[in-house]
């Protein structure tokens, strides 16, 4: 599959850059032939996910779009986006200024479960949606605090705590009694959450989780075998991401305010060490062996940074579009994605659910290099990469056979083959068992109809039969096939 995939990227590649210059003159041929080429493959990348990432699925906080988007992380395309509810275009800013809704998304361990917090008002509570990634139904919702931003599950998945960014509170929700227990007091601003698991199933080992407090500067531990907050510790300014890193040892913490991440010793709770910035520091992520961070910077240069967590230099600098803010590692280690507030208003000069078009930038972590972009409606926030069984069955489709070895006298191989275009392009109608659904009962046709017959009719269709179904070639093995049917 992939290997075809490739195959027809390269050969469309070839197609483009073959055929443009045609009637250049040599001297200019070579130069434009190569921007040419390099134009196409990334059109190529951008429009079709040239570059094939990780077998998992992507789900990122729409924010502002009220919707939770479902990307299929390898292909690098939007699938779908499901509706978390509220008000939409009505929603100005006159009415509901910084609104923030749908931004956190968390998972259960065994990935059955997601969560998100939405808010559509000052006044009520948020709610906690809780929802099976498989049918994207909802299980519960609970009301947390007023503002629920981003929320972070225990390492035991029993309670998910939600920062309630204009309540000054964390509130403490129990996943099994769906309702909330508690509400620890913050100050104000609570922002987010370091999140119990990043990739694969297993908790962070930790015995506390870690949040951001923007407004008093400081950032909280909260023990969660005991519910309460353990240890404030103060920063140089406003903050937003902080995350433990992947052993559990230690904690960083982007503070915007004083330009620089905060690197905190879980252990000591101490802070340990600041690395400094030109700019402000946004949000940040690790790599899956704990060696490198990646942390976005406002501004408009270097806003994407590779960082060694042992020596703290910087490994590369890339310059993204429009506020590259949350980040997040494929589970390979091989994609950062940054969520962008906003993409090239060249690229997409419309507006999307009434606002510019915002989007996912998926970035090499080796050198830094952009791979992909995914556009949609914004703003997008947090994300969590699940695998493909998380959303459902995950049965692995095999690629057709190499039918070009010519070894056609192996029988068993031809059946093969036939069943495959048959399952693919007349099972619809005419049943996999060809037993008939829409279309007539096959199993007999040979007593009716000679091979030839089938092939006419196979190829110029019948009635509410369409023609073209097949090549030539497929149409010719499966009339023969069809013809033994007897
Ligand atoms: C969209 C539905 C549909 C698809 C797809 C379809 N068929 Fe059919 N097929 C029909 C219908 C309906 C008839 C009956 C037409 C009539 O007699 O008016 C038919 C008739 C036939 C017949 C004649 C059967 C008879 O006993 O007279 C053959 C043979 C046949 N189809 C083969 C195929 C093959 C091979 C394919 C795949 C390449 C295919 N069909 C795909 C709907 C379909």
């Amino acid at each position: 599959m992939n290997k075809h995939l490739i195959l027809i990227f390269t050969a469309i590649s070839l197609l483009f850059s073959g055929c443009t210059d045609a009637n250049m003159d040599d001297k200019h041929k070579k130069e434009t032939t190569e921007t040419k080429k390099e134009d196409t493959e990334a059109l190529n990348n951008r429009l079709a996910g040239g570059r094939l990432g990780s077998e998992n699925i992507a789900f990122i906080g729409g924010g502002s779009s009220n919707k939770i988007w479902v990307v299929d992380a390898k292909y690098h395309k939007l699938l779908t986006a499901i509706d978390m509810g509220g008000p939409k275009l009505e929603r100005t800013k006159k009415l509901y200024p910084d609104l923030h809704d749908a931004h956190a998304i968390t998972f259960s361990k065994d990935f059955k479960i997601a969560y998100t917090v939405v808010w559509f008002n000052y006044d009520d509570p948020s709610q906690v949606i809780a929802f099976d990634p498989t049918t994207f139904k909802e299980l519960w919702r609970a009301p947390a605090g007023a503002g629920g931003h981003h929320a972070a599950l225990s390492p035991d998945d029993k309670y998910l705590y939600v920062a309630n960014q204009y309540g000054g509170t964390i509130s403490v929700i129990d996943t099994k009694s769906r309702k909330k227990i508690k509400d620890l007091k913050t100050g104000k601003g609570p922002d987010y959450i370091s999140p119990s698991m990043y990739w694969d199933g297993k908790a962070i080992d930790s015995p506390y989780l870690w949040a951001s407090i923007d407004q008093e500067s400081k950032v909280v531990a909260i023990d969660w075998k005991t519910n309460e907050i353990v240890k404030e510790i103060k920063v140089d300014g406003m903050m937003h991401g902080i995350n433990l890193t992947p052993d559990g040892k230690q904690v960083w913490v982007c503070v915007m305010g004083g330009k620089n991440v905060t690197v905190i010793d879980v252990e000591k709770m101490e802070i340990k060490d600041k690395i400094s910035f030109k700019e402000s520091p946004i949000h940040l992520s690790f790599s899956p062996d704990g060696k490198s961070a990646y942390i976005t910077i406002g501004g408009t240069k270097n806003q994407v940074n590779k960082i060694n967590t042992s020596d703290y230099k910087k490994v590369w600098s890339s310059t993204g579009v429009s506020l590259p803010a949350h980040t997040g590692v494929s589970p390979d280690g091989k994609e950062l994605w940054t969520l962008n507030h906003g993409l090239d208003a060249e690229r997409y000069p419309y507006n999307l659910g009434g606002s510019v078009v915002s989007g996912v930038q998926i970035w090499d972590t080796e050198n830094g290099d952009l791979i992909n972009e995914i556009p949609a409606e914004g703003m997008p926030h947090e994300i969590q990469f699940v695998p493909y069984s998380a959303v459902g069955e995950y049965t692995e489709i095999h690629p057709d056979h190499e039918s070009d070895t010519g070894k056609s006298d192996d029988k068993h191989a031809d059946d093969h083959d036939v069943q495959a275009v048959y399952n693919k392009n007349c099972a619809s109608c005419h049943g996999k068992d060809l037993a008939g659904k829409t279309g007539p009962n096959l199993l007999k046709v040979g007593n009716r109809l000679s091979a030839e017959e089938i092939y006419k009719i196979t190829m110029n269709g019948k009635g509410m039969m369409p023609s073209g179904l097949v090549s030539k070639d497929e149409a010719k093995s499966l009339s023969e096939w069809l013809a033994k049917k007897k």
